[in-house]
């Protein structure tokens, strides 16, 4: 996937803005408060996803204007397209100057990754960040996998309930027998899909870190499930029958603890990815730029995995990654990422000095300068 041309008409601070990328690095340099954030934002919109802010369709409209328009003109599929979203705040899209009816029918057209400060958090917060972290990454590898989480979700809802209302009415217990074998046989379906996931980003993050840091560090991503005991390991030998079994007596064993607390506490909503250096949870000992460099490898993982699901390199957006890492990891960043088109946004002309080749943009006030100087190899 190639962006050829964006252009955006009162999206957030920027009035009016035309941009012909290059098909590899790109920087957007600025200031605070330019816009850089804002149109890494727009480049996401046209992925199909939401924004990676918290953030409500019309926000997105410039202060004082009515409708924000985005517009794009795209290579991917071996073919040129185009595709156009509109917020009056209602959000329309068009795909190929066709209107597109829901998200759902526009999902897939463009696939991405993005890194933004909020995923900083990734390892200070709790397990919630990291699940969600893998489960939207599967959401756009297997749209079918939404649907199996949003009926997980419904049956451990009805099973949480009951857990907390049978000791008023004790008939409801007989209730539980049935939850529990429908949450094991989708929570089955989800743990083996995670464990298969995470082993192969592992491969994958793993060569990724390396690259980074020199290989100064061994690096190692492991999901961990709650419905194996501490001394048992998931992997890929294990398949979905297996998981669902695991998790039914794990269901069972632990069904007084759940009616004592009135919730469920095993499962896929309680599991975590676990990522160490040199065997030390980085969540516990990592430092700033090692986290940082954990979780861009994860990300830079998940888009190598979303290229090879695709059949082409997927957009990759990296919102203000540089601050806090070395130059060597620098440097990585600026040329060794490979067959994607990158977008990253730094404050700083020092950060991007080592890139070899690529085209740098500068943000001023929501207008970008300087055209898209080219930087080339020699
Ligand atoms: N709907 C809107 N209309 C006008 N301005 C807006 C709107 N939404 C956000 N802004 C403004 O856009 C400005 C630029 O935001 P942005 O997050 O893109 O900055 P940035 O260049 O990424 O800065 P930083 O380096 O601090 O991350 C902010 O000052 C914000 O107030
Ligand atoms: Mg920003």
């Amino acid at each position: 996937m190639i962006f050829r041309k964006i252009c955006l008409k009162d999206f957030r601070n920027i009035e009016e803005l035309e941009i012909f990328p290059g098909e590899k690095v790109n920087i957007i340099c600025g200031e605070n408060a330019q816009g850089k954030t804002n149109l890494m934002e727009a480049l996401w919109l046209f992925t199909g996803a939401k924004s990676f802010r918290q953030t409500k369709d019309s926000e997105f409209i410039r202060f004082g204007a009515e409708k924000a328009n985005l517009t794009a003109e795209f290579y991917s599929e071996n073919r040129e397209q185009t595709a156009e979203i509109s917020f009056s705040p209602q959000k329309s899209l068009k795909k190929n100057g066709i209107d597109i009816k829901s998200s759902a029918e526009y999902a897939g057209t463009i696939g991405g990754v993005v890194f933004s400060p909020s995923h900083m958090n990734l390892f200070r917060d709790g397990p919630k960040e990291r699940r969600r972290l893998i489960d939207t990454s599967l959401c756009q590898l297997y749209p079918k996998y939404l649907s199996v989480l949003a009926d997980y979700k419904k049956v451990l809802d009805q099973r949480n309930t009951v857990l907390k209302d049978a000791r008023y009415h004790s008939g409801l217990i007989d209730m539980i027998d049935i939850y529990d074998e429908q949450l094991a046989r989708l929570g089955g379906t989800i743990i083996r899909t995670r464990v298969n996931y995470c082993e192969s980003l592992n491969k994958k993050a793993s060569e990724i870190y390396k690259g980074m840091s020199g290989a100064r560090e061994e690096f190692f991503a492991e999901y961990i499930t709650t419905v194996l005991s501490e001394n048992e390991h998931a992997d890929s030998s294990m398949s979905t029958a297996d998981f669902a079994q695991k998790f039914y007596d794990s269901l069972r064993a632990s069904r007084n603890y759940d009616f004592e607390h009135g919730s469920t506490s095993v499962g896929p909503h309680r599991d975590d990815l676990e990522v160490t250096l040199d065997k030390m949870p980085v969540r516990s000992f990592g430092s700033q730029g090692q986290q940082r460099s954990c979780i861009l490898s994860l990300k830079l993982g998940e888009a190598k995995m979303l290229g090879e699901a695709m059949g082409e390199p997927p957009l990759i957006l990296l919102d203000d990654v540089m601050s806090e890492l070395d130059s060597l990891r620098r440097e990585y960043i600026l040329n060794s990422i490979g067959e994607s088109q990158i977008f990253l946004t730094c404050c700083d002309k020092e950060l991007f000095s080592g890139l070899e080749e690529g085209k740098v943009f500068i943000m001023e006030k929501g207008r970008l300068l300087g055209g898209g100087a080219v930087c080339e190899a020699d």
